[in-house]
């Protein structure tokens, strides 16, 4: 993955997050809409927040920077490239094929897929393996609630995730210098999979997904690096074997399947020991110590008993 230049990002472009900040406080929440559309609603789940997770580390990343500092390489390499291009995917209709070892296979529109699945707010921190991080108000539900709809069968033990691959709309799929093999590919093993953080997010700041964050829907798995947390999705594959998956076969000594977010394992190029919460700039530096898993040990540290965290990165 590409290390920018530090980040420059000018305060009229920061929303002013006490607004929001105070908005959330009423109920609120998203809907699928007649024509498929997300639309806001009332009576908003607040139930996945617990008070751990409210408190002062969790100061919101404005929204004005979680839309526009971006990785979404399908667009370019540049963290302001999604922004000024992902308006060129066409996000309606979206159609996902569900494939592999489930028992209800087949191609789904998404509203079909999302009906009846009550949508909350997550704020949880995103760490990216470059060093950065954010703490983002995203709406969505427990990737668990999707696999039960969709019945994997006993052997499958992964679940693979494929972005769209539209070159016509995505400029970076045309770009010969990526080195990408698109479709850009990520998976879990199918017990991450339905642990609760694992979520499947339509939105944030209680808007739908804006296209430079995955929209329409996208994973979000808070306790990895954030190269785990694919975009746009269009395929959801139940498969016996782990997947291959892009980052981890472009780079394999660098980025690994497991992508736990670990401050203790150093990327061959760079110390995992801190991280910029944005906004943090040259001039007001904001580094703070990147915790194990991410802050989410707690949780989740259980899944991986056992295992060699060094040889499994
Ligand atoms: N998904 C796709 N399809 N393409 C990408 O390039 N980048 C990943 C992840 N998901 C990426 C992707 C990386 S490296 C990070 S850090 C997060 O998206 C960034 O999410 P954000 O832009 O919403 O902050």
């Amino acid at each position: 993955m590409l290390i920018r230049k530090p980040d420059s990002i000018a305060s009229s472009e920061i929303t002013p997050e006490r607004v929001y900040v105070s908005r959330r406080h009423f109920a609120r929440s998203l809907a699928l809409g007649a024509g498929g559309a997300l639309a806001l609603s009332s009576g908003m789940s607040r139930a996945s927040l617990t008070d751990r997770e409210l408190d002062n580390s969790l100061e919101l990343t404005p929204e004005g920077i979680i839309t526009s500092y971006n990785n979404f390489y399908e667009f370019g390499t540049g963290k302001d490239d999604p922004k000024k291009y992902a308006h060129e995917m066409t996000i309606d209709p979206w159609q996902v094929k569900v494939t592999g070892a489930v028992a209800k296979p087949g191609t789904y529109d998404i509203e079909e897929l999302l009906d009846g699945i009550a949508v909350e707010e997550r704020i949880y921190r995103l760490r990216c393996v470059e060093a950065w991080s954010m703490v983002v108000p995203w709406m969505g539900f427990s990737l668990k609630a999707l696999l039960d709809r969709l019945q994997p069968l006993g052997k499958a033990k992964y679940v693979e995730f494929h972005t769209l691959h539209r070159p016509s709309e995505m400029r970076g799929q045309r770009s010969f210098f990526s080195g990408i093999d698109w479709p850009y590919v990520e998976g879990l093993r199918l017990d991450e999979a339905y642990h609760p953080l694992a979520t499947m997010a339509v939105g944030l700041y209680g808007k739908p997904l804006p296209n430079q964050n995955g929209a329409p829907w996208r994973l979000v798995v808070p306790w990895k690096y954030g190269f785990k947390s694919v975009k746009s999705i269009v395929e959801i594959r139940l498969t016996e074997r782990q997947p291959k998956t892009t980052w981890n076969l472009l780079q394999p000594s660098e980025y690994g399947f497991y992508a736990n977010v670990n401050p203790a394992v150093d990327h061959p190029r760079w110390s995992q020991a801190m991280e910029r919460r944005l906004p943090s700039t040259l001039f007001s530096p904001n580094r703070v110590p990147t915790l194990p898993f991410n802050g989410y040990a707690e949780e989740v540290a259980g899944l991986y008993a056992g295992m060699d965290l060094r040889r499994h990165y």
